[in-house]
């Protein structure tokens, strides 16, 4: 790739473009759509998908991509601005100014043609500086006074009611100035943490509304968050859907190929479609698992070696430390921590339960295993409720018209319950486990495949 593509963004990727696969026909849609919202024809729109499947980095293109295709001196430029809600605790006020200086940054970066401006996040009074330096670049000199005197009122706490102030920034510049400004604010479902103390979908209702301003958000598929925030909440008939799947075998084939290319691992022709198989389409595993077999340098020859490299990575490498992660979140985030721990480890498959997988949980077992283990009496309705609430993490699934649990379609994700259990729930030795789930993979051929939903 060369110097100039390499330095063309306003978000920067993570995935390489020598490792990023596919994808096209989301980056086509979302870059026209926004680009039909100059001519008022635009809804805002949620992109759905599982965890880890590449939302993301899709936004994150497309993003780039409005950016430098355009002129920002046409009159029906569109204002490409990205926002990541954050996963850290913050008031209203901390919110609303982190909100409108992302939003003045992209802004300003777009209409100056100062990508910079973005990329080294200036805030504070250097930003309010810049904003008065570009007053000739912008469309209104009287709607950026506005917005700069509206993100003083935010930093000295004049506002009374911060982020409402901050949310209708965009759609209220647009509006008033009839022009185009396409949000992307991503992880949506962060503002459901228990951290925002504060709703933020209820004020979006507004901002989300105007032809001149849609916003395009993301949130995990299965999450009662999302049918609670867009599907029948407060935002409910304001957007249309758009959903991420796994990658088809084909491309799942592809990214193996470009990523053991580019992490300088060795994968057999045959081998390529098996792992993206095993690892069930998702991206994030795939690479994974092709990073692991080059930092062990086993080749994936067979599946012996494929098997052995996604044991490795699950019990300690990539895929262990970011299913862990989210986990630990999850956990953290509930009450009664070893309860939850087991009940989390035990909504997994049992060893002879493959055929069954797609059954629902058994309440009843959960409870008896407890008290076998941990001599504790719970009651069926707390192991509902932290069901319920580990459902929210999508780390199980929770249909709205049923008064029970499924597990999610995801191998990989139930197979790490299983490991990630067995130390951190059981107290084994990680090493030890390691080692045997190794010896299982080594035995167990086709065993991930087997749970393919
Ligand atoms: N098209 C792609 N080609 C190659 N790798 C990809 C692609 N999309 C995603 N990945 C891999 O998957 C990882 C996760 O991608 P991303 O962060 O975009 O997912 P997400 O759907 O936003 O996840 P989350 O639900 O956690 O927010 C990337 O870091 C990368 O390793
Ligand atoms: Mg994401």
């Amino acid at each position: 790739m060369n110097t100039e593509n390499k330095s063309r963004w306003i978000v920067r990727p993570i995935v390489p473009e020598d490792v990023y696969t596919d994808r096209e026909e989301f980056l086509e849609y979302f870059y026209n759509a926004a680009l039909a919202a100059a001519g008022r024809r635009t809804m805002s729109t949620v992109l759905l998908g599982q965890r880890r499947m590449g939302k993301t980095e899709i936004f994150k293109r497309v993003v780039n991509r409005l950016f430098f295709e355009q002129d920002p001196k046409d009159p029906e430029a569109v204002v490409p601005v990205y926002y990541s809600f954050p996963d850290a605790p913050m008031d209203e006020r901390k919110f609303g100014t982190d909100y409108l200086e992302n939003f003045l940054r992209h802004y300003l970066a777009f209409y100056t043609g100062n990508p910079k401006l973005a990329r080294l996040r200036c805030s504070g009074r250097e930003l309010v500086a810049v904003a008065e330096d570009a007053v000739s670049a912008v469309p209104s000199a009287e709607t950026l006074d506005r917005m700069i005197k509206t993100l003083r009122s935010l930093e000295n706490g004049d506002s009374v009611l911060p982020h409402p102030d901050a949310l209708d920034v965009p759609r209220t510049v647009s509006d008033v100035d009839d022009t185009t400004i396409e949000m992307i604010p991503d992880e949506i479902q962060n503002t459901r943490l228990p951290q925002y103390k504060f709703d933020i979908a209820g004020f979006m209702q507004n901002a989300v509304e105007s032809p001149t301003c849609p916003h395009i958000v993301t949130g995990p598929a299965m999450s009662i968050l999302t049918k609670e925030i867009i599907g029948r909440g407060t935002l409910f008939g304001r957007f249309d859907s758009e959903v991420t799947e796994a990658m088809s075998g084909y491309w799942g084939k592809e990214l193996t190929l470009k990523a053991a290319q580019y992490y300088k691992a060795e994968v057999s022709e045959e081998m390529a479609p098996v792992t993206a198989e095993h690892c069930g389409g998702n991206p994030f595993y795939i690479t994974a698992v092709i990073k692991q077999a080059a930092k062990l340098r086993k080749p994936v020859s067979d599946e012996k070696t494929l098997n052995e490299n996604l044991a490795e990575d699950l019990s300690s490498g990539f895929i262990w430390g970011e299913l862990n992660d989210q986990v630990t979140r999850w956990i953290e985030r509930i009450n009664e921590h070893k309860i939850t721990k087991w009940i989390l480890y035990l909504s997994a498959p049992e060893e002879n339960e493959d055929k069954d997988k797609k059954s629902r949980l058994k309440l009843e077992r959960i409870q008896s295993e407890i008290k076998r283990r941990e001599g504790t009496d719970v009651p069926l309705e707390t192991i509902r409720d932290v069901l319920i609430r580990l459902s929210r993490g999508d780390l199980l699934e929770y249909p709205e018209m049923g008064n029970w649990f499924l597990r999610v379609k995801d191998p990989i994700l139930l197979e790490f319950l299983k490991v990630w259990g067995r130390i951190e729930v059981e107290g084994h030795d990680q090493r030890q486990v390691q080692d045997e789930l190794a010896d299982e993979y080594r035995n167990l051929r086709l065993r991930v495949s087997e749970y393919k939903g």
